[in-house]
């Protein structure tokens, strides 16, 4: 007997990460490296908990953690605080904000409010899988770009709007998940160049969930001034995570930015998606989002707390791209970011490495065409060595 709506996936949740990482944890050999944990822990393997924001969490009255929100779309405060930290000087055109419950409320509220059942959302080929699972979930179809080619994306973009009404675009930048791929400037000035010719309205979902870990901050907000530059029939919407930026994936907070040159539409714009926060999860997480906007006051604990993080993500990059170099390992361009991944662009053979890592008790995620290294998680000293135990076992079959 059909319960639930027949559209609805009723098979058990396939959580690999999950799964993968509790068999690492039962590994006691003493070379064992669990690779899969997508948050950021420290060398002695416990998770990061920025004391620069969990200090100030702590003081927030547990009469105003009890309470709800100002509103559906959140505080004020919050509001502003988050337009000031992700847009900084950068944006002169009309900007709206909407808290949401985490980064994944804020991409899945743009997958849910701007196409209808049956439309086709355009992913990036290589991606982080709630992508897919969300498009499911609103009856959308799926095309995917390869994330390393603007052309490939302009032609996507270009099928796309001779066959529907609206395009919408994920564009996963900076630190893309999971290959830590950053995009240029000029690759923005390319795709914003390109959406604005076109004839149709197209929202951009810039996911930004990792930017707080970008190696230089400033860079890594450079290309919001190209988005200056969007014609009428372009919408930017900006998802913000408190998860990775602040340690707090347990809050369940985060943001949605839109950009747009109209005020009025983005009014609109704004009325229809806080309906949605509002149907779904009510509204945000209050004590979480006044701890947000009083670190944002004097935010100077907290760039240098994060600042020590970014460095340390930086040598763990540097000692498994440069063994991966010096062995010969194939991975996906890297620029910053949680992940690296390895080239794998056979999905068959890339299932085989990935149970043979295992049995050598590498521990890692399996990624369309790829494979996982989770450096946000893996101490220096597991590092060490580990990409040529991985060409090894590679270098086997
Ligand atoms: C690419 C990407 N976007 C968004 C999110 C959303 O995270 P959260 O809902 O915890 O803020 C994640 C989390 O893993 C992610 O990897």
């Amino acid at each position: 007997m059909q319960f639930v709506k027949e559209t609805l996936d009723t098979s058990k949740i396939d959580d690999p990460v999950f799964a993968i990482s509790k068999k690492a944890q039962e590994d006691k050999d003493p070379t064992t490296v669990n690779a899969t944990i997508g948050s950021l822990y420290d060398e002695d393997g416990k998770i990061v908990a920025l004391s620069s924001y969990y200090d100030i969490f702590d003081k927030v009255d547990d009469r105003l953690k009890a309470k709800y929100a100002e509103g559906a779309d959140g505080n004020s405060a919050y509001k502003q605080a988050i337009k000031d930290h992700v847009l900084k000087d950068h944006i002169e055109l009309p900007t709206d904000v909407l808290a949401t419950a985490g980064g994944s409320g804020a991409v899945s509220l743009v997958f849910k409010d701007f196409l209808k059942e049956g439309d086709t959302i355009l992913l990036p080929e290589i991606a982080w899988a709630s992508y897919k699972t969300m498009a499911y979930e609103y009856g959308l179809k799926t095309t995917f770009y390869k994330i390393d080619d603007m052309d490939d994306i302009l032609n996507k973009a270009h099928d796309l709007s001779k066959i529907q009404d609206k395009i919408v675009i994920v564009i996963n930048s900076p630190c893309h998940n999971p290959t830590g791929l950053s995009l240029t400037d000029d690759d923005w000035k390319k795709l914003i160049d390109y959406f604005n010719k076109l004839d149709k309205p197209v929202i951009i979902l810039n996911d930004i969930a990792y930017i707080d870990y970008a190696y230089d901050s400033i860079k890594a907000h450079s290309y919001l001034d190209i988005f200056n530059g969007i014609a009428n029939n372009v919408l930017i919407a900006i998802a913000f995570s408190i998860s990775k930026t602040m340690t707090a994936y347990g809050s369940r907070l985060g943001a949605l930015i839109l950009i747009h040159k109209d005020k009025d539409i983005l009014a609109g714009i704004h009325n229809a998606i806080a309906r949605s926060c509002r149907n779904i999860w009510s509204n945000a997480n209050n004590g979480a989002m006044i701890a947000f906007s009083e670190v944002m006051k004097d935010d100077r604990a907290f760039v240098k707390e994060k600042a020590t993080y970014i460095a340390l993500l930086k040598e763990r990059a540097d000692i498994l791209l440069k063994e991966a170099d010096e062995v010969g390992l194939r991975y996906y361009h890297y620029d910053e970011g949680f992940f690296v991944t390895l080239r794998c662009e056979d999905n068959e053979s890339r299932d085989i490495l990935h149970a043979e890592l295992m049995e050598g008790h590498i521990y890692t995620v399996k990624v369309n065409k790829g494979i996982r290294i989770a450096i946000c998680s893996v101490p220096k000293n597991k590092l060490i060595g580990l990409a040529k135990r991985i060409k090894q076992i590679s270098d086997k079959r």
